[in-house]
């Protein structure tokens, strides 16, 4: 996956198109809670501002269905992205059209201007040929910084790099070197630790990274679903029945390549999961009627940390358990502490792995902690994605 990058165009004087991922959370108050995303493009905002380019950022903000929704509006963004940058960010009432060609007009070298949500119209997603024209007629060179929709064949990802130079941004070329790596060249042993609710968004990806790593090891919603394919009862826990047929095809399949899946050797359950909630430990094989899993239990740790303690890689990727709820969190707790202990190349896969990472004050400790949600997944299911083939080759 040699991609050009910013460092192989010249930008002084010319209109650059960034394509950023800035689909941040908000409360309800419309406060942005992890700015995350916002921090992570800000390295190559920042290099195109110093090399005297004229910034045009693009991004989505959730799923508004093709047409303008208040909520949804990127200017909260463009107050938070000025402020980290120390400087003034033009916002435009519109991605395309004469709001955005006006403002890009009027744009001098070093400014930057933040295009409003490209999925106010319907034919971004359907990466309709002459919505990606419109867009690309509003800049020089493209470059795509938004790893986090680079599984997405969009107009802003795809269709408009058909029109113009296209490039990744330094946080493109980050992710790629960072998640690469665990696909082509891990230092060894290398261990994947899947966690989280679903099976169902993860099969590709385990079954895939079951060729390449040395052994996984499966906590948090997972580990119900894999435990009752192997026939065991396991009470109320949450568990996707319509999965059970892939869960054993994994374990098969883990049989077949000699990559152990470690599944947990006791549980916490409990009555519901809710805050204050009766729990007990229980073994993985004897969970009570009426009892949920709601954590991995404490020799289930011990065994993951012995496990992990001769590697060299360690990938993670979702909660051990009901993280959300204090109570059902030391698990999750205890596997993140101990990943950022070690001396292995660390890498937390996205998504709500994330939270826990941030949460804990522990981003900066590991190797690398992903933006990506799906597009963490896919990546490491497939080895590539749409928004990154499409990018000129270097
Ligand atoms: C994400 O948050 O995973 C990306 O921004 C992609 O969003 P989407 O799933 O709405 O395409």
């Amino acid at each position: 996956m040699r991609k050009k990058t910013i460092g192989d165009v010249e930008v002084n004087g010319k209109r650059v198109f960034v394509r950023v991922d800035f689909n941040v959370p908000f409360d309800e108050a419309g406060q942005i809670t992890d700015d995350t995303r916002i921090r992570s493009a800000l390295p190559t905002i920042q290099k195109l501002i110093e090399g005297g380019a004229r910034v045009i950022v693009a991004s989505h903000l959730g799923r508004p269905k093709g047409k303008p929704v208040d909520e949804l509006r990127l200017k909260p963004v463009a107050d938070r992205l000025a402020e980290l940058l120390g400087s003034t960010v033009i916002s435009a009432d519109d991605c395309v059209g004469p709001k955005a060609e006006e403002a890009v007009a009027a744009l001098r070298d070093g400014d930057v201007l933040l295009l409003e949500n490209l999925r106010f119209h319907a034919e971004e997603e359907k990466n309709d040929p002459s919505f990606a024209e419109q867009l690309a007629s509003l800049a020089d060179i493209f470059v795509n910084d938004a790893f986090g929709t680079a599984h997405r064949a969009h107009a802003s990802t795809e269709g408009i790099t058909h029109h113009l130079p296209s490039v990744a941004g330094l946080l493109m070329e980050k992710e790629l070197q960072s998640l690469g790596e665990l696909l082509t060249a891990p230092s060894r042993p290398f261990a994947c630790v899947f966690g989280g609710a679903k099976v169902s968004d993860k099969v590709g990806m385990i079954l895939n990274m079951l060729q390449r790593v040395d052994v996984v090891l499966v906590g948090g919603g997972l580990a119900a679903t894999f435990l009752k394919a192997r026939g065991l009862e396991v009470g109320e826990s949450l568990v996707e029945d319509d999965m059970l047929e892939e869960a054993r095809t994994i374990m098969a399949e883990s049989e077949r390549s000699s990559v152990p899946v470690i599944l947990p050797l006791d549980v916490l359950v409990a009555r519901e999961v809710k805050r204050g909630a009766r729990m007990r430990v229980v073994q993985a094989t004897s969970v009570p009627a009426g009892w949920g899993i709601a954590d991995i239990g404490p020799r289930t740790i011990e065994h993951f940390f012995g496990k992990l303690e001769s590697c060299k890689t360690i990938m993670w990727n979702g909660p051990m358990g009901v993280y959300e709820v204090p109570q059902f969190s030391l698990g999750t707790r205890c596997l993140i502490n101990y990943v950022a202990a070690t001396d292995a190349k660390s890498v937390i896969g996205g998504g709500s792995s994330v939270d826990a990472v941030q949460e804990m004050g522990l981003a900066d400790i590991v190797t690398h902690v992903s933006t990506g949600g799906g597009a963490t997944l896919e990546l490491l299911e497939k080895g590539t994605l749409p928004g990154v083939e499409a990018l000129n080759d270097s």
